[in-house]
Formats: C-alpha cells, sequence, structure tokens
C-alpha cells in the first residue's frame, strides 16, 4: 500500500491510543476494510489478540507461519483454538523448492552448524512465507510486547513497516505477563502449556528452551549463539 507519513500514523496512534483493544481494531478495520491480518504463534499473546477478535466479530484474517518444526502442544493448542473460536487461520508453509535441497544439502539440523544455515533456514520457514501472507494487505496485527526483550522496549506501537510496506500494530505492546495471564484465566482461553514450564515466548522446537525467571527471552532462542545475530527476519528492526 500507499507509504504512510510519520504525521498521519502519530494521528492514526492518538486516535486509537485510549481504546481498548477491540475498538482500536474495529477503527482499524473502519479504516482499511478487509485489509488487516494477524499472525498468530499460539503464544499467550497472540490468544489474547484471538479472543478479542472472535468476541468483536472483527473482520481480521487470522494466519500462522507452519514452519514444520513446531513443538507438538503448539499444534494442539491451534486445535483447540479451532474447536474454541471455529475462526478460520490460514497456514502458510515452506516453498517446497527451497526447503528440500536446503534439507538435502544440510541435512534436518543445520541451524546448530552455523548461523549462515540457521538465517536461511528462518528465511525458508518464516520469512518467504510470511511476505506470501502479508501481501495486499494494510495492516498487520502481531503479539509483540515491550516485556519480552530489550531490543523491544522502545518498539512503537503503531508503526510503519517499510519492508512489508504496511502499517504494523502492536495491541499488547505495554501489556505486563501478569495481565496477560490474568486475561487468559479469566476468559478460559487455551493457550500453550509450555508457558507454565519456563517458556516465556515459543518458537521452533529445536531453537527454542526455558528461561529462568528474569532472563531476557531471547536467551531462550538460538542460545547457542552470539546475542547480536539473534533474529530471525520476522521483526526485524525490532531485534
Ligand atoms: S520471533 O521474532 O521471536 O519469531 P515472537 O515469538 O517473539 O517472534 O512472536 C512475536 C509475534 O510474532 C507473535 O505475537 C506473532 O504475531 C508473530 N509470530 C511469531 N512466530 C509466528 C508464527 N510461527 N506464525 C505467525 N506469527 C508468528
Ligand atoms: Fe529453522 Fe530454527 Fe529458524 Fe525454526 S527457528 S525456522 S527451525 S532456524
Amino acid at each position: 500500500m500507499e507509504v504512510i507519513s510519520t504525521a498521519s500514523l502519530a494521528q492514526l496512534h492518538r486516535s486509537i491510543d485510549s481504546l481498548g483493544i477491540r475498538d482500536a481494531l474495529q477503527v482499524l478495520s473502519d479504516l482499511y476494510p478487509g485489509k488487516l491480518v494477524f499472525s498468530t504463534s499460539f503464544s499467550m499473546e497472540d490468544q489474547v489478540i484471538t479472543h478479542e477478535i472472535a468476541a468483536g466479530k472483527l473482520p481480521i484474517h487470522l494466519f500462522t507461519l507452519d514452519t514444520g518444526r513446531l513443538f507438538a502442544e503448539t499444534y494442539a493448542v491451534w486445535n483447540s483454538t479451532l474447536t474454541r473460536y471455529g475462526l478460520p487461520v490460514k497456514a502458510y508453509y515452506p516453498d517446497r523448492l527451497l526447503l528440500e535441497p536446503f534439507v538435502e544439502k544440510n541435512g534436518p539440523n543445520a541451524f546448530y552448524e552455523s548461523v549462515d544455515n540457521r538465517k536461511t533456514c528462518c528465511q525458508i520457514r518464516k520469512v518467504e512465507p510470511l511476505k506470501r501472507a502479508l501481501a495486499g494487505n494494510a495492516v498487520w496485527i502481531t503479539g509483540l510486547r515491550a516485556e519480552h526483550s530489550s531490543a523491544r522496549q522502545d518498539l512503537p506501537q503503531l508503526e510503519w513497516d517499510a519492508s512489508n510496506q504496511l502499517i504494523k500494530y502492536h495491541p499488547l505492546l505495554n501489556w505486563d505477563t501478569e495481565s496477560v495471564k490474568n486475561y487468559i484465566a479469566q476468559h478460559n482461553i487455551p493457550y500453550n502449556p509450555l508457558h507454565d514450564r519456563g517458556f516465556v515466548s515459543i518458537g521452533c522446537a529445536p531453537c527454542t528452551r526455558a528461561t529462568q525467571p528474569g532472563e531476557d527471552f531471547r536467551a531462550g532462542r538460538w542460545w547457542w549463539e552470539d546475542n547480536s545475530k539473534k533474529e530471525c527476519g520476522l521483526h526485524e528492526k525490532q531485534h
């Protein structure tokens, strides 16, 4: 879509800033009818947003990136989400013409061997499918939270995503973990049981592990790599 100026974005932000999630999403849906997508990894945060979309019957399309390497628990919560809400969730898969030669050449666990291999794996399994999921849309809603990492502290709630040419909106950016957990409990929302076992953020199974309380959540991702290299390309500027 057309590039939005910083001033227009700031004005839009002011108009939704004091609203609850549902109303804010409604305003954006009215502005960009049929052009809002929400990426869910079925994390606690994402489940809150899904609940709001379902409860408000908002015209927002849900999608997930199935890397093929997700935890069994993630597939289970994906399934219970479909049962609970009856909302379609479009799954995007890696392009087999990219994945098959990569795995044939490097084996199934190449990401442990080098940062280059890991980045290529993320590119094939996440970033390329993401580009297809976002194409032609105007607003991308995510479950990013500032508390999740020091690099996400200064993230604006509404931002222009130049690489994908759309507006990115993070409705739960300023929620703390306690509020997310309370919301989940209050509405009896299905959630990934790994959250109760020390997993703050949950990505691919071979690349995610539990963290200690207080530890930056990135410590649970690609832990064998140097901190500076930890990005998967989904949220490029934020890491
Ligand atoms: S990542 O950058 O480490 O991969 P993180 O797990 O923090 O992302 O999730 C932040 C947000 O990115 C989620 O709330 C969701 O909107 C999106 N996201 C992450 N992984 C996926 C996925 N597999 N499918 C769809 N969206 C995802
Ligand atoms: Fe591949 Fe790991 Fe990236 Fe998942 S997180 S796409 S398995 S490197």
